[in-house]
Formats: C-alpha cells, sequence, structure tokens
C-alpha cells in the first residue's frame, strides 16, 4: 500500500492544481477531490471509484463568494440557508454556470455546491484556488470513508494522494437541498434536517425517489442499493425463532434488547448525533470475512435519524436468507 505517509496540504493543492485527484477529509465523510473546471481531473475521480457518469458530483467552496464562480441566478433562499448553515452539512442545487463542465454535472444544467466547515477542507481548497468536485472517497456502492485509514483502503492505489483530517465528526453525507423548482426539496437527508431548511425559508418538500438506472439522479446517490459492506448487513426485526448465524454481530443503539447481546453501541445514552458519527466506522470494523451477518438496531427516524434510517434501508439485505 502506497499510504502512508500521508499527503499535507499544501502538497495537495499543488497536486490538485496538476490536475491530479486527492482524498480530503470534510466534517461529514472523506471527499475524492479534483479541480471542478477540469475534465480530465473530474474523469480521474469517476474512474478511481469506478462510478459511472450519471451520477454528477459536488462541488466544495471555501467562501461564498465563490459560489457565483459555479452557479448563476442565486436565489435569495440560497444566501438564507448559505447564511444559516454554510460552512457545514448541506449541498445546495442550483442553476450551473456554462464553466461547470457537463461531465460534473451529468449533463443537469444545475451543480450541487457545499462549503464544508472541515478547516483541513477549507485550506486546501484555499491554497488550490479551485472550486473542488468532490464525491465521498469510496469507491462506488460502498460504505463512505469517515477516516483516512478508511480511504487508504479502498483507493490507496488509485489515487495521488490522501490528507488525514482525523476522523468525520458528522459521519454521514451532506443534506442535499434543491432550490433550482418553486419549492425548496431535500433531495438526501442529512445533519441539516427538512425542520431546519423549513425555519428558515417557510416551506420545505421531501423527495422520495429512487432513479432510473443510465439517468442523470435528479433524486441523489438514491441507487437502492448504496453503502454496502461485503458481510450482509440487516436492519429490520429479526423474525420470532429464526436461527441466525454463527458469526453475527450486533450494531446496538442505545438499551434496545436485541437477538444477541451488543458487538458495539452507537450510542449508550441513544445520543442521535454520536450515533450517527459512528455508523460508517462500525460498518467498516464488522465488515470482515470471519463475520456472516451484521445486524442493527433500529433507530428512530426523526432529525438526523432520518439520515441514518435512509443509509441503513440502502445498505440491508431485503430479508434474511440463511
Ligand atoms: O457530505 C457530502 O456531501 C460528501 C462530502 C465529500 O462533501 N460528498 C458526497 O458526494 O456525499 P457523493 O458524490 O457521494 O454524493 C453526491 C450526490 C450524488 O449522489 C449526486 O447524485 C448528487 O449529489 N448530485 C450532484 N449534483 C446534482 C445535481 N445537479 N442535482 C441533483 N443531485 C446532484
Ligand atoms: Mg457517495
Amino acid at each position: 500500500m502506497k499510504f502512508p505517509p500521508w499527503t499535507s496540504v499544501s502538497e495537495a493543492a499543488q497536486l490538485l492544481k496538476q490536475g491530479e485527484v486527492v482524498a480530503i477529509p470534510t466534517e461529514t465523510v472523506y471527499g475524492l477531490a479534483g479541480n471542478a473546471f477540469e475534465p480530465k481531473a473530474l474523469a480521474k475521480i469517476f474512474a478511481a471509484k469506478e462510478r459511472p457518469t450519471f451520477d454528477p458530483l459536488i462541488v466544495h467552496i471555501a467562501d461564498l463568494e465563490q459560489l457565483k464562480d459555479v452557479a448563476k441566478d442565486i436565489p435569495d433562499s440560497a444566501y438564507k440557508l448559505a447564511e444559516a448553515y454554510w460552512p457545514g452539512p448541506m449541498t445546495l442545487i442550483l442553476p450551473k454556470k456554462d464553466c461547470i463542465p457537463d461531465l460534473c454535472t451529468s449533463g443537469l444544467p444545475s451543480v450541487a455546491v457545499r462549503f464544508p466547515s472541515h478547516p483541513v477542507a477549507q485550506a486546501i481548497i484555499k491554497e488550490s484556488g479551485l472550486p473542488l468536485a468532490a464525491p465521498s472517497a469510496n469507491l462506488f456502492k460502498h460504505v463512505s470513508p469517515t477516516t483516512a485509514e478508511h480511504v487508504a483502503a479502498q483507493l490507496a492505489d488509485r489515487i495521488a494522494g490522501i490528507v488525514d483530517g482525523g476522523p468525520c465528526a458528522v459521519g454521514v453525507e451532506s443534506s442535499i437541498v434543491a432550490l433550482t423548482g418553486e419549492v425548496p426539496t431535500v433531495l438526501r437527508p442529512g445533519a441539516i434536517t427538512p425542520e431546519m431548511v423549513q425555519k428558515v425559508l417557510g416551506q420545505v418538500a421531501i423527495k422520495e425517489s429512487t432513479s432510473k438506472p443510465g439517468q442523470a439522479m435528479q433524486a441523489p446517490g438514491q441507487c437502492d442499493t448504496h453503502y454496502r459492506p461485503q458481510v450482509p448487513l440487516f436492519f429490520g426485526e429479526v423474525p420470532a425463532g429464526y436461527k441466525l448465524p454463527a458469526h453475527t454481530v450486533r450494531i446496538a443503539f442505545g438499551n434496545t434488547v436485541g437477538p444477541i447481546p451488543a458487538t458495539v453501541n452507537l450510542s449508550e445514552s441513544g445520543d442521535m448525533l454520536e450515533a450517527t458519527a459512528k455508523l460508517y466506522a462500525f460498518m467498516h470494523d464488522l465488515d470482515l470475512p470471519e463475520n456472516d451477518l451484521i445486524l442493527v438496531d433500529p433507530i428512530p427516524n426523526v432529525g438526523v435519524g432520518m439520515a441514518i434510517n435512509d443509509r441503513l434501508k440502502r445498505a440491508s439485505i431485503k430479508k434474511l436468507t440463511f
């Protein structure tokens, strides 16, 4: 494996200016960054992840002024949300400027933009002087990385560098809010909840749909089988009397009584933010060949719990068939 040693902020900025792709920390998950203006760099991102080009990328900025470099006809609602929740775990969908290549947006007339709060992400964007396109730094359909080690395990041999910024504080991908229609619409749940959007804009809709294969995704990242570990994961009620395979492990939440003792606990006290921050790390940690099955306790479907439920439903096998 090529890493460590890890890449410094200045080395990363230099590599990005040269058109290379580098994994960078953000407060949500690690991103695989490249120059958002440079189709060749974008092509490297899709290739490294084995991601189909119909799944568009999020562009990261480190200054509100930079928004105007990538988006046009920016509505007031964008500035209101930006004032409330940027920098932070929220992505806005806005009409795109012509300078953003079609490859970045999968041909959509809109662009996804985020201003991350992680100081290392901000430093890299600023030093490179570029808006950075960055999907999560994992192979397509795999679990998103929340540590630099997770990135190295999946992508080390495929990319120019990895900047280690420690474990991600939020731990689940940003909320995506589309501001291109009549009503602001949450396309992907995250730490900025629909209630938080409603509070600022007075209205909000929630999109619940999956995209069709081969079509640009209007409702993002919404393949049915996103975020899957290799070991089957089951998120749901285990039928009474069902015989679990010998090496079953359980991700518990709070003090729920499960069919087997807890292997790890997302939050003993039932704290949803603590649970969100730990979820992907546990999915990575338990994704070992010796395990037959990963069970996950129910999580209340409120607030950021909606984001956890969304990701776990996609990660889960549909039924237990051992
Ligand atoms: O927290 C995050 O958002 C992380 C970090 C690295 O910032 N990034 C991330 O990127 O989760 P990714 O590529 O895994 O998810 C981005 C989603 C994609 O599923 C894509 O479909 C959607 O954003 N997206 C991008 N551009 C879009 C657009 N113009 N309209 C609708 N959805 C869009
Ligand atoms: Mg992703």
